[in-house]
């Protein structure tokens, strides 16, 4: 069977001002009454799967026991990261982990971010790609694109439609807007859903061939890793040294052996208050494209999200066009909804500003 790998470690700086360092996205309800973290480990539970492996820090690790728990899941373990170096090395550690057992395991490794309410379908999706994982490729999940998005993964596959599986021409991680345009024209590009599946071996492997700088850190954080109640604390000191980086940047960029299985159905990374604008649009269609909240009203607006955190803030938009308002107690987002990708900028600048 299938070890689902959760990804819980992003702090969803997108999600500004809502989402914060301690309490990030993929633990609040935004859609429905459970956390996104809690319906991906449902979606990736069942008869097809193992256990999943949970990686997340030692900030977030008592808000996973408790919302797995919540959901009735038993995690296989707990990996715990000393500090937030991107996706790369987590994703490294669980491969490393699981061929210390079994390095024909296959992995399934997923965001714990997203929207995907047909779980059976995707189950499906993730049995076509067993073979290819099996036979030492990276399996890669596409969507097909409805827009320029600059915040995923692209794609190439070898034609518009065809079989899948199929192999995959090239991985292009977070276009400019330019070529966003030019791919999504092109025809023969689908979105990367930010879902893998390998065994540990092959994942190992593109690491020693792309990336192999990370190799020996992670193994020595793996080596001096510490049991600390059901948690497994990877070794700081190794840890440190290593390059903040995603896997689309540090293998997948670079594979060869990659393949992709199309994913036809319901899809939203809920990344950005633009994708949360849209998402609740396909809920219930906006009028004139505004999505306001019930402290929230808009007078003359079009494309707009406005929404307010505070139950003692009331949000008013006149005249907006293609803008988004997200108030909180302490903070509030003013932003076109073009620039969504920018508002981790706004967490930057506050920093640095102390
Ligand atoms: N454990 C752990 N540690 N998880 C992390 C870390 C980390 O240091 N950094 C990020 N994550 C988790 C996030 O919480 C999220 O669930 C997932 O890894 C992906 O990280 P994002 O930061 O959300 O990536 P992205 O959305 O910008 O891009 C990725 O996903 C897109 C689709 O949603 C890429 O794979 C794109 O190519 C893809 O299109
Ligand atoms: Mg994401």
């Amino acid at each position: 069977s299938v070890i689902p790998v959760l990804l819980s470690g992003g702090s969803g700086t997108r999600l500004w001002p809502v989402s914060r360092k301690s309490f990030p996205k993929q633990f609040a309800p935004l859609t429905g009454d459970q956390s996104l973290f809690q319906a991906s480990a449902l979606r990736l539970s069942g008869p097809r799967y193992a256990p999943p492996l949970v990686l997340t820090n030692a900030d977030f690790r008592f808000i996973v026991t408790e919302q797995l728990a919540d959901a009735g899941i038993t995690p296989a373990g707990i990996l715990i990261e000393p500090a937030g170096r991107n996706t790369a090395p987590a994703i490294l550690a669980a491969a490393l982990h699981v061929a210390r057992e079994n390095p024909d395991a296959l992995l399934l490794v997923a965001p714990s971010d997203h929207v995907v309410p047909d779980a059976d379908a995707f189950g499906r999706a993730v049995e076509q790609g067993i073979a290819p994982a099996l036979a030492g490729r990276i399996v890669t999940f596409g969507i097909e694109p409805t827009r320029p998005e600059t915040g995923y993964g692209y794609l190439e596959c070898e034609g518009a439609g065809g079989i899948s599986p199929t192999p995959l021409r090239r991985f292009v991680e977070k276009p400019d807007a330019a070529t966003a345009e030019t791919m999504l024209k092109a025809g023969n590009f689908l979105w990367n859903a930010g879902i893998f599946l390998f065994t540990a071996r092959s994942m190992i492997e593109a690491f020693r061939a792309h990336a192999p700088e990370f190799l020996a850190p992670v193994e020595a954080a793996l080596d001096d890793a510490t049991r600390d109640l059901g948690f497994l604390r990877l070794a700081p000191q190794p840890w440190q040294t290593l390059p903040d980086l995603s896997i689309d940047y540090a293998v997948m960029e670079k594979a060869a052996n990659l393949s992709v299985v199309r994913f036809a159905e319901h899809w939203s990374d809920l990344g950005g208050w633009d994708a949360i604008w849209r998402e609740a649009q396909s809920d219930r269609p906006a009028w004139r494209g505004v999505v306001a909240d019930a402290r929230s009203t808009a007078i003359d607006c079009d494309d707009v999200l406005l929404r307010s955190d505070d139950e003692d803030m009331e949000v008013v938009g006149i005249g907006l066009k293609n803008m988004m308002v997200v108030a909180t107690r302490d903070a509030v987002l003013v932003a076109d909804m073009d620039r969504a990708q920018d508002v981790r900028q706004a967490v930057t600048a506050l920093k640095s500003r102390g």
